[in-house]
């Protein structure tokens, strides 16, 4: 993978990538969304209650989603007959079948909705799905004088769809399209679809992803070693885990970087999104908490 590349590609619409991809018939787009996560946005009885509430029912279920997020009402929750995200929840509809054309109207603004904003479920937990403000570099705390690097996945025209949307390989449907998916989940070994990633990146690999991953792991290990660990008294968590930003006992500056520590972490990509200013983010809290305490500084 050359730099040149990128440049070249960067210059001219990479959404001419899709062109010349058949469109999938219906039943196709049916069974990858079966397989995709929004299949069990609330898919037992158990949650179909938990997940119709006023805390969960935005994003959990098409009637929430269109009322307190497109329309930004207040939260009408339990719905009637409220159902997951289903193909309604995003689709308009046409005598109650979901037509090609998206509620949103335009398809870089399908997920953020959703994928955003900070849940507020629970003030001692820290719920947070960020991914579209780490794509747009906007998810962390400023720390140190030095604006972070914003990276060039931010310019993606479709946004997320653009990778997690993009059709996938020949004859494969546990990835693209709407399976939302960019890398396989569940038994055997990963999938990879490279369709939405080849304008720039002309051979990448699954092996090459997640080298870089690797990397963006051991610099969220540092940190971690850096931050006041929460001991939880549940004998059976015993993973460490850095204490949450809204702790008392924290610092500011110890505050701002288990902020950022938690918005990486809970991304779940280990710097795909955002490869750049993730890394800024990371990087920045580490150094910030090793000038405040210089005592860690062996850790
Ligand atoms: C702001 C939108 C939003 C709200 C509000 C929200 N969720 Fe979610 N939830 C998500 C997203 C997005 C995911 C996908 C997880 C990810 O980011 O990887 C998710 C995933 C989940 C999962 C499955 C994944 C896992 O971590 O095991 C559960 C269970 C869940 N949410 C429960 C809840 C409950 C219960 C509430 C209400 C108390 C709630 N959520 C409120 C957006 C939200
Ligand atoms: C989470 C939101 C979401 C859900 C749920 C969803 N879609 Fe879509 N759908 C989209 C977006 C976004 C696009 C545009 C993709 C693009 O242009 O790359 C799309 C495109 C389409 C298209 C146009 C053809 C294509 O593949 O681009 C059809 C038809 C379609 N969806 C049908 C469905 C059906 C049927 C379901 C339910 C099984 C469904 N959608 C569920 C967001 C969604
Ligand atoms: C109406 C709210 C909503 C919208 C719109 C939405 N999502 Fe989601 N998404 C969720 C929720 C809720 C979950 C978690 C479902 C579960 O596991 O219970 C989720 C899960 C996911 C997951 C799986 C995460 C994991 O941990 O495996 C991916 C990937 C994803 N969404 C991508 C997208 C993309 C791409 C779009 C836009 C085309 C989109 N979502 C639009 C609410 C939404
Ligand atoms: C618009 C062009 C473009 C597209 C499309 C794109 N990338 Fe990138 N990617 C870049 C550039 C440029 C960089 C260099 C760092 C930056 O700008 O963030 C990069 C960096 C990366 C990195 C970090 C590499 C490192 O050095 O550790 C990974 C991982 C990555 N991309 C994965 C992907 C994947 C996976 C896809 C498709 C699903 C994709 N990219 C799509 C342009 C793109
Ligand atoms: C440059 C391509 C690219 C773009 C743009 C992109 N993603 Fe991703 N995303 C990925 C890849 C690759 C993974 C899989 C990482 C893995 O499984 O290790 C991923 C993973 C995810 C996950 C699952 C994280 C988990 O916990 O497993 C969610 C949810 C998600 N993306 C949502 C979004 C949303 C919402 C947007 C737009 C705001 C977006 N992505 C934009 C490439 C991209």
């Amino acid at each position: 993978m050359t730099r040149l590349k990128w440049m070249i590609a960067l210059s001219f619409s990479i959404t001419a990538l899709s062109v010349g991809a058949a469109t999938p018939k219906r039943w196709q787009i049916k069974r990858q969304w079966r397989l995709s996560a929004h299949a069990d946005s609330m898919n037992t009885k158990k949650e179909r209650i938990r997940m119709n509430t006023p805390e969960c029912a935005h994003c959990h279920t098409a009637q929430g989603y269109w009322h307190e997020i497109l329309d930004r009402g207040i939260s009408e929750a339990p719905y009637k007959k409220a159902v997951g995200i289903t193909c309604i929840a995003c689709h308009e509809t046409e005598k109650g079948r979901a037509t090609p054309a998206l509620r949103v109207g335009d398809v870089a603004s399908a997920c953020s909705g959703c994928h955003d904003i900070l849940v507020k479920n629970d003030e001692s937990l820290f719920s947070s799905c960020p991914q579209g403000s780490m794509l747009k570099g906007k998810a962390g705390a400023q720390l140190g004088r030095k604006n972070y690097r914003i990276g060039a996945h931010s310019q993606i025209e479709k946004k997320c769809a653009g990778c997690h949307m993009a059709p996938p390989p020949k004859g494969e449907h546990r990835v693209g399209g709407h399976t939302f998916r960019v890398i396989s989940k569940g038994k055997g070994p990963r999938i990879f679809n490279p369709t939405g990633c080849v304008a720039c990146h002309d051979d990448i690999t699954y092996e090459w992803v997640k080298q870089s991953q690797e990397e963006v792991k051991a610099l969220i290990k540092t940190l971690e070693k850096l931050l006041p660990i929460h001991h939880s008294e549940d004998p059976e968590k015993t993973e460490p885990r850095p204490k949450y930003p809204q702790d008392p006992s924290l610092t500011p500056i110890q505050s701002q970087a288990a902020f950022n520590y938690w918005e990486v972490v809970k991304d779940g990509t280990f710097g795909v999104h955002n490869p750049v200013y993730i890394r800024d983010l990371l990087n920045a809290s580490i150094r910030a908490l090793k000038k405040n305490h210089p005592s860690v500084q062996n850790h």
